[in-house]
């Protein structure tokens, strides 16, 4: 393949449609294909994590992106680093946009005539032939190299082998290319959060043949609705020393600050197989048997995202009282449960968003939540001065909006002041009604 370079400001109109980006101020506005739009990162989520890669010891060099599709994540490292970047796509239409992106960022960051964007370079090329594109822009020494390579939309599951570009074939091209600090060189590679325990373990050791005993820090990311949205691996001098797992939870507004959960220790351990059956039996953290939950006692819904990264046991060390026990009493889907005998101590700025709810049981009933039974929630409510009550239970997606409809209208003006939900027992026809 011929590689052709363009500078950021030649990316010009071809480079597809503009989109302004979400809750940015002053209205950043992005280039984008729309073949990648579903590849594209999230500029939120791009800046944060470039963000944090700039203030990490990094070896000098330009930030290379081996298969850089919209440029949105390397416009972010060069922002954050203040450093040149060199995108590489095999798409010459998106590589316009990438080029077109790079300037839009620098001149949104007025920094037209700044070193690192009028040095900056997109190659229409194949992100995995170092020789062909250093023909083309001379020879750069690389900083940090971020990989985000394309692989299928369509399937729940992908092979290593389907990503384009192969891991192994970028690793090899650029090893001699990358500059060393004593942690070694920086790599942060954008994978799938499909990829199964197997396959990060193959990643690594992909990474291992190239670089061994280079250090790792997988980290997951989430912006919330209970879904990791990513899921990237951290190598050597971008690695933070003594983590080897992160859980990032990006806030909905971009002045709010990360949530950022490590664990030293638990990588492949607790995580949350998707396709692995519920786990029915108490969580090590909880003693032998299980009794059930009893009035007083807290029940809180932990976020979905943070319970799949394997990472809500260290968290919850750190917010319950005196590391009191807790148990599960379900652990998975969309609304993992624990009990607790007291109150999370969390940030309600920050770390509120690591949970759904939170609340003290006031009653326990045998009932299904049916529209006829409504008036029975609503005497407990009022009885225990409740409103808003908010249904935390699957129910037919029918029936769910009509009940909680009948829940609110039937307690508006009936005093109630805490605001509560009912959640229902996963093994029998239990239900907890809870005040938050
Ligand atoms: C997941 S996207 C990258 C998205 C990017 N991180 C962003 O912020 O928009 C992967 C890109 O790699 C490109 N690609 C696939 N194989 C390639 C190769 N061998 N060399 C260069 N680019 C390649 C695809 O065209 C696609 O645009």
């Amino acid at each position: 393949m011929t590689h052709r370079v363009i500078s950021p400001q030649h990316g010009g109109e071809a480079a597809g449609p503009l989109a302004a980006v979400d809750k940015v101020k002053g209205g950043l506005k992005f280039h984008l294909h729309p073949d990648a739009i579903p590849l594209a990162t999230p500029w939120q989520v791009a800046l944060e994590r470039a963000s944090r890669l700039a203030e990490l010891e990094l070896p000098g060099g330009v930030i290379l992106d081996a298969a850089c599709g919209s440029g949105i994540q390397l416009a972010a490292h060069m922002l954050a680093t203040q450093r040149a970047g060199l995108g590489i796509e095999a798409d010459e239409v998106v590589a316009l946009s990438a080029a077109a992106n790079m300037w839009r960022v620098g001149t949104f960051d007025r920094s037209e005539e700044a070193p690192w964007l009028q040095s900056s370079r997109v190659i229409v090329g194949d992100g995995t032939d170092s020789k062909g594109a250093m023909a083309v822009v001379g020879e750069v020494t690389i900083g940090v190299l971020q990989l985000d390579p394309a692989r299928p939309q369509n399937s729940r599951t992908h092979g290593l082998d389907e990503m384009s570009p192969q891991l192994d074939e970028v690793f090899s091209a650029w090893a001699e290319h990358l500059a060393v600090t004593e942690r070694g060189p920086a790599l942060l590679l954008d994978l799938s959060p499909r990829l199964s325990d197997s396959q990060c373990s193959e990643v690594e050791a992909l990474a291992e043949t190239q670089w061994p005993g280079v250090a790792k820090t997988w980290e997951w990311t989430s912006r919330g609705g209970g879904r990791i949205d990513r899921l990237s691996l951290w190598l050597g001098a971008a690695s933070s020393p003594g983590v080897e797992t992160r859980y990032v939870r990006i806030p909905p507004h971009s002045q709010q600050a990360a949530i950022i959960v490590v664990d030293s220790h638990t990588r492949g351990e607790t995580r949350t197989d998707p396709s692995s059956s519920p786990i029915e039996s108490p969580s090590p953290s909880e003693g032998s048997a299980r009794s059930l939950p009893r009035v007083g006692e807290y029940m809180t819904i932990l976020d979905a995202a943070l319970v799949s990264s394997g990472l809500a046991e260290p968290w919850l060390d750190t917010v319950l009282p005196q590391q009191e026990r807790f148990r599960w009493l379900e652990r998975e889907g969309r609304r993992p449960v624990i009990t607790h005998l007291r109150q999370l101590e969390i940030d309600p700025e920050g770390e509120s968003l690591l949970v759904q709810a939170s609340g003290r049981i006031i009653a326990i009933i045998s009932m299904e939540i049916t529209l006829e039974n409504v008036p029975l929630l609503v005497d407990i409510a009022v009885e225990n001065k409740l409103h808003p009550v908010t249904i935390r239970a699957p129910l037919d997606p029918e029936i769910q909006p009509r009940v909680q409809a009948a829940l609110h209208r039937m307690l508006r003006d009936k005093g109630g002041v805490s605001p509560g939900f009912v959640l229902c027992d996963p093994s029998s026809s239990r239900l907890f009604i809870c005040r938050e």
